[in-house]
C-alpha cells in the first residue's frame, strides 16, 4: 500500500537555535484597519528594524493579511539580521482580534501547501525545511496545521518532494509538543492513506492484514474473524453485505489497555464502517462518481488510526476498535432486495435496498462491541447521502445520547472538524418497522435520511452505553480542491474528533450519565 508523505516536526525557542538551512520562514500576517500588520517572532528574534523592512516589502507587493492569503518575498529582506532564510512566506490570518486555534491550524496548513520544493545545484528537487513563527499564536495548532497541510499522496505516480521538516518557533513549548503533534498528524495521515487507496489494493483481507501489522507494531492486541468464522458465529449483516463479492468479508477487533489500567479506568468502544467499495450491490448505484466509493471505509480508517494514536499517546482509557470490512458488490450470490438477514445478537432486518449496506454491517459490529461492556461507544461511518443534503460536505452530523453527543460535538468544533449535533426525531424511528422482520433497512419516507440511519443503529446499542454516531459521508473525502490543511481526497475526518473525545474521557471530564438518546 502506498503511504503519503508527512514532514518531521520540531520546536525551537529561537531562530538562532536552528542550525539547519531554512528554505522558508513562515510568518503570520493580519488584516488591520489601515493595512497589513505583522508580528515579531518569539523572543523578538527579529529586531524592529527588520520587521519594518518586511512590512514595507509586503505592503509594496500588495499583501493585506486577509485570511488564506500567501505572499512570498525574498529572504534578503533579513540580510544582516542573523537569520538566513531563502524566502519569507507571509500567511494571512485576517483580523488579529479573531484568532482561534483553528485559524492558526488553517494558516499553517495553507502555508505548508504553498511551499515549493527547492532546486538543488544539480537541478533536482529536494524537500524543503520550513521554520515558522506561527507558534507564537499556538504551538500545537501550528505544528498540526503545518504537518497536515504538508501531507502528500502520490498514488501510482512517483512521489515529488514537498516539505521534509517543519521547525515551529515557540518559546515555552513543552518538550514533547512536536512528538505529540507527530502522533496526531501521523494518525490523520494513516486514515487519509487508507481512504486514498483504491479498492483493488485495499479489500477486506488486505485491509485486515494492514491493521494487524500496524496495530501489532503499536503493541495492541488484534483479532481477525474470517468469513467462515463470521458465518459460524452468526454475523448475518456482515456476511449478507459481503456475499456479492469475490473478496470475502472480515471483522477486525483491536484492543488497547493502558499499562496501569484498573477497575476505574474508563472504557470506550470504537466502531467504524469499513465498506472497501460500495457499488450499491443489486440496488446498483449510477456510474457517475461511483469511484468516490473507495472512501466508504473512511469510518473504519478513522477508528483504526485513532486507537493506534491512543496507544502511542498512552491515554488513560481502555479502547477497543471493532471494524466490519466488506465489499458491497452485485455478484450472483449477492443479497437481494427482500432478503431477511439475522444479525449478530439475533435481531433481523428486511433488506429493501442493498445500497443501505453500511447500517447492516455496523449493526453486527455494534452488538459485538457492546458485548464487552464499554461505558461509551463512538461509532462513525460514511453512512448517508442525506448527511450531505442536511449539512454540506464539511460538517459531520453527530447523533446519539444527548449529553455525550453535545460534548463530542463541542470537541469536534474545537479541533476544527466541525461536527454538529443532530436530533433523532421519534417518528423517523417508527418508519423503520417491518411486517416480516424486526427492522427494515430503509425508511418508508424519503425525509431525514441521516437521522433515520441513526435510529436504525440505535436498535443495536446496548442499554446504559453512552453512544454517538458520527456521519462523515461528505467530510471524510474531499472531492473538491484543497483548502486550509485539508488535501484533495481522503481528509482523515473524524480522527481528531475521536482523539479529543478519548482524551476527554481519559481526563474524567465526560461522565456516563445514562442520558436518553434523541
Ligand atoms: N456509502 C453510501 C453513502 C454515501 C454516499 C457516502 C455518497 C458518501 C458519498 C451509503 O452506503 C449509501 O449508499 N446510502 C444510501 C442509503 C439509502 C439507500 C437509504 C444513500 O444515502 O443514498
Ligand atoms: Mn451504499
Ligand atoms: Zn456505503
Amino acid at each position: 500500500m502506498v503511504r503519503g508523505h508527512l514532514p518531521e516536526l520540531a520546536t525551537a525557542a529561537d531562530v538562532s537555535a536552528i542550525s539547519e538551512h531554512i528554505d522558508y520562514l513562515v510568518i503570520p500576517a493580519f488584516k488591520g484597519d489601515t493595512g497589513i500588520e505583522i508580528a515579531g517572532g518569539p523572543g523578538q528574534a527579529l529586531d524592529k528594524q527588520y520587521q519594518v523592512e518586511m512590512w514595507k516589502v509586503l505592503t509594496a507587493v500588495g499583501a493585506t493579511g486577509a485570511e488564506d492569503e500567501v505572499t512570498v518575498i525574498p529572504g534578503d529582506v533579513l540580510a544582516g539580521s542573523g537569520i538566513e532564510a531563502d524566502r519569507i512566506l507571509a500567511v494571512g490570518l485576517g483580523s488579529s482580534e479573531e484568532i482561534t486555534e483553528e485559524t492558526v491550524r488553517q494558516a499553517a496548513g495553507v502555508a505548508s501547501r504553498k511551499v515549493k520544493a527547492p532546486t538543488t545545484e544539480e537541478g533536482d528537487k529536494r524537500g524543503a525545511h520550513v521554520a515558522s513563527t506561527l507558534g507564537i499564536l499556538g504551538t500545537e495548532a501550528a505544528l498540526v496545521g503545518h504537518a497536515l497541510g504538508a501531507y502528500r499522496y502520490s498514488g501510482a505516480k512517483a512521489a515529488t518532494p514537498g516539505v521534509d521538516k517543519v521547525t515551529v518557533l515557540a518559546q515555552n513549548a513543552e518538550d514533547d509538543a512536536a512528538k505529540k503533534a507527530e502522533i496526531v498528524a501521523g494518525s490523520v495521515a494513516m486514515a487519509r492513506d487508507l481512504v486514498n487507496t483504491p479498492a483493488n489494493v485495499l479489500y477486506p483481507e488486505s485491509y485486515a492484514e494492514f491493521i494487524r501489522t500496524e496495530a501489532t507494531a503499536a503493541g495492541l492486541d488484534v483479532e481477525i474473524l474470517d468469513d467462515k468464522q463470521l458465518e459460524e458465529q452468526g454475523f448475518g449483516g456482515i456476511i449478507g453485505v459481503g456475499k456479492g463479492s469475490a473478496r470475502p468479508p472480515r471483522l477486525v477487533r483491536v484492543s488497547y489497555t493502558p499499562a496501569d489500567a484498573g477497575e476505574s479506568t474508563p472504557f470506550v468502544a470504537l466502531v467504524g464502517k469499513g465498506i472497501t467499495f460500495d457499488t450499491g450491490g443489486i440496488s446498483l448505484k449510477p456510474g457517475a462518481n461511483m469511484w468516490d466509493m473507495i472512501s466508504d471505509m473512511g469510518g473504519s480508517a478513522a477508528v483504526v488510526a485513532s486507537i493506534i494514536a491512543a496507544a502511542k499517546l498512552e491515554l488513560n482509557v481502555r479502547v477497543t476498535a471493532t471494524v466490519p470490512l466488506a465489499e458491497n458488490m452485485p455478484g450472483s450470490a449477492a443479497t437481494r432486495p427482500g432478503d431477511i438477514l439475522r444479525h449478530y445478537g439475533g435481531l433481523t432486518t428486511e433488506v429493501l435496498n442493498t445500497d443501505a449496506e453500511g447500517r447492516l454491517v455496523l449493526a453486527d459490529a455494534i452488538v459485538r462491541a457492546c458485548e464487552d461492556g464499554p461505558d461509551y461507544l463512538i461509532e462513525t461511518a460514511t453512512l448517508t447521502g442525506a448527511q450531505m443534503v442536511a449539512l454540506g460536505l464539511r460538517t459531520p452530523g453527530i447523533m446519539g445520547s444527548i449529553d455525550f453527543r453535545d460534548r463530542v460535538s463541542m470537541l469536534s468544533q474545537e479541533v476544527g472538524e466541525k461536527g454538529w449535533p443532530m436530533p433523532l426525531p421519534a417518528e423517523l424511528g417508527e418508519a423503520l418497522k417491518s411486517d416480516v422482520a424486526d427492522l427494515r433497512n430503509i425508511s418508508t419516507t424519503r425525509w431525514g435520511g441521516m437521522s433515520v440511519a441513526g435510529h436504525y443503529l440505535s436498535n443495536f446499542v446496548a442499554e446504559g452505553v453512552e453512544w454517538v454516531h458520527i456521519d462523515v459521508a461528505g467530510p471524510a473525502y474531499n472531492t473538491g480542491s484543497a483548502h486550509g490543511y485539508t488535501p484533495k481526497r481522503g481528509t482523515g475526518v473524524p480522527v481528531r474528533t475521536i482523539l479529543a473525545a478519548l482524551e476527554d474521557v481519559a481526563a474524567g471530564n465526560a461522565t456516563n450519565t445514562g442520558t436518553e438518546r434523541g
